[in-house]
C-alpha cells in the first residue's frame, strides 16, 4: 500500500495526522492539496514531492473540466509549491512537471507519475547504499541506531529514507535496537516511527527526545540515521527539529552520523542552512498536550518545527547516486553555518 496514490482521478492518501490509526482522505481540489500539506495530513519531504508533482496533476484535471487553462493551472502550482517553504522536495517537484502543462493534463499526468516512481526507486537504492555504509563505519555486527521523527515508508512513497536503511540493515540481522525519538510536539516518532518499526518486526525503543544526546554520549548508541527536509549548497541539513543536538552529540562521542535523502533533497541554489526559512508552528502544539494546557495561560511558546545541523557535523550524506563526507572535506570560514567544501569525498557511487 502506498502513501501517496492517483486514484480515478483524484490523490489517494494516508492521513498521517490520524496515524496510529488508518485512514485515508482523497484529495480532489487544489485547495484540499494545499490544506492537506499545511496541516500535516502529508509530510516527509519524498511524500511531499510526490504531493507536489500529483498535486499540479490534479490542477490540470480539474482545469480541463472547465476548458483547460495552462495560466491557471501554474498559478495553482505556485499555491502548491508555497505550502510547505522548508521542504525543497515540494518544489523541485512541481518545477519538474511544470514544463508539461502547456501539453496538457494527460501529459502532466504522466511526467508526475514518473517522477513518483523514479522517487520510490531513489529511496530504495539509497536505502541499500547506507546499509553498506553503516557496516563500513560500525563493522559487521548488530548495531544500535538512534532516529528522529520520521524518515520511513509513510513519509515517503513506498520504502523510506533512513528507515529505509534500518530496513535494509534489519533484513541482513544487522538492527540490535533503533533508538527512536518521539519528536515532540507531534510526536512523528511514536506514532509513526514505532509503528512502521513494529510492523517490521525491528526491535526498538521510543525515548523524549532529550534522553537521546545523554544515551549517545553514554555508549549507548552506534550511530545517528536521519532523513532530510532540505541540504544545502554547503550541506547543511535541515530536518525535524531536534536532530542538531544528536548531531552534536554524535560528534562529541565519535559516533557517525549519517544522513539518507534523495538527491531531490539537495538544494544547490541555496547556500547555507542560514538561507531557509524554517516554518514555526502553532504554540498550541507546544503549550496542549492531549488538548489540556500545561503552561500558564500567560505563557507563550516558540515552536520550530526544524532546525539546521551545519555541514561540519554531518559525517555523511547518502543518496541513491553517491555518498558524501561533508566533514572530512569541510574548511570553517569562522561564520556559524557557512562551511565551505572544497573537495567532497566520494566513498561510493551506484
Ligand atoms: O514535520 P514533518 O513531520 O514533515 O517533518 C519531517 C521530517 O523532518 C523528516 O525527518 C523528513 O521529512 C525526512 S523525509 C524521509
Amino acid at each position: 500500500m502506498r502513501t501517496i496514490e492517483w486514484v480515478d482521478g483524484h490523490v489517494d492518501v494516508v492521513d498521517q495526522t490520524a496515524l496510529p490509526q488508518q485512514r485515508r482522505v482523497a484529495l480532489r481540489t487544489v485547495s484540499e492539496v494545499v490544506d492537506a500539506i499545511r496541516r500535516l495530513v502529508v509530510r516527509g519531504a519524498p511524500a511531499l514531492g510526490a504531493m507536489g508533482a500529483l498535486g499540479v496533476a490534479l490542477a490540470a484535471a480539474r482545469s480541463a473540466e472547465r476548458g483547460y487553462d495552462p495560466d491557471t493551472v501554474r498559478a495553482d502550482a505556485r499555491r502548491i509549491a508555497g505550502a510547505h517553504p522548508t521542504a525543497a522536495h515540494l518544489s523541485w517537484a512541481v518545477q519538474r512537471v511544470l514544463p508539461t502543462v502547456a501539453r496538457g493534463p494527460d501529459a502532466v499526468l504522466d511526467v508526475a507519475q514518473a517522477l513518483v516512481e523514479a522517487d520510490v526507486r531513489a529511496c530504495a537504492t539509497l536505502s541499500r547504499l547506507g546499509a553498506a555504509l553503516l557496516r563500513s563505519y560500525v563493522g559487521d555486527r548488530p548495531m544500535t541506531l538512534h532516529t528522529h521523527c520520521n524518515a520511513g515508508a509513510l513519509a515517503c512513497v513506498e520504502w523510506g529514507t533512513a528507515l529505509g536503511v534500518v530496513r535494509a540493515l534489519h533484513a541482513d540481522s544487522l538492527i540490535r535496537m533503533v533508538v527512536v525519538g518521539e519528536t515532540r510536539p507531534l510526536l512523528q516518532g511514536s506514532r509513526i516511527t514505532a509503528v512502521e518499526l513494529a510492523r517490521l518486526g525491528v526491535p526498538h525503543q521510543v525515548v523524549v527526545d532529550a534522553a537521546g544526546p545523554g544515551l549517545i554520549a553514554g555508549g549507548r548508541v552506534d550511530a545517528v540515521i536521519v532523513g532530510a527536509d532540505r541540504i544545502t549548497a554547503n550541506y547543511d541539513v535541515v530536518n525535524k527539529v531536534g536532530t542538531y543536538p544528536l548531531a552534536l552529540a554524535a560528534a562529541r562521542a565519535g559516533i557517525p552520523f549519517v544522513v539518507a535523502a534523495p538527491t531531490a533533497t539537495l538544494d544547490p541554489d541555496t547556500p547555507t542552512g542560514a538561507a531557509v526559512t524554517i516554518e514555526y508552528r502553532d504554540p498550541d502544539e507546544v503549550l496542549l498536550v492531549g488538548g489540556w494546557r500545561m503552561a500558564p495561560a500567560e505563557s507563550a511558546a516558540l515552536n520550530p518545527a526544524f532546525d539546521v545541523t551545519p555541514a561540519d557535523l554531518v559525517t555523511a550524506i547518502v543518496t541513491e547516486s553517491r555518498v558524501i563526507e561533508p566533514s572530512r572535506g569541510a574548511e570553517r570560514t569562522g561564520v556559524v553555518h557557512a562551511v565551505t567544501v572544497p573537495a567532497m569525498r566520494m566513498v561510493g557511487a551506484y
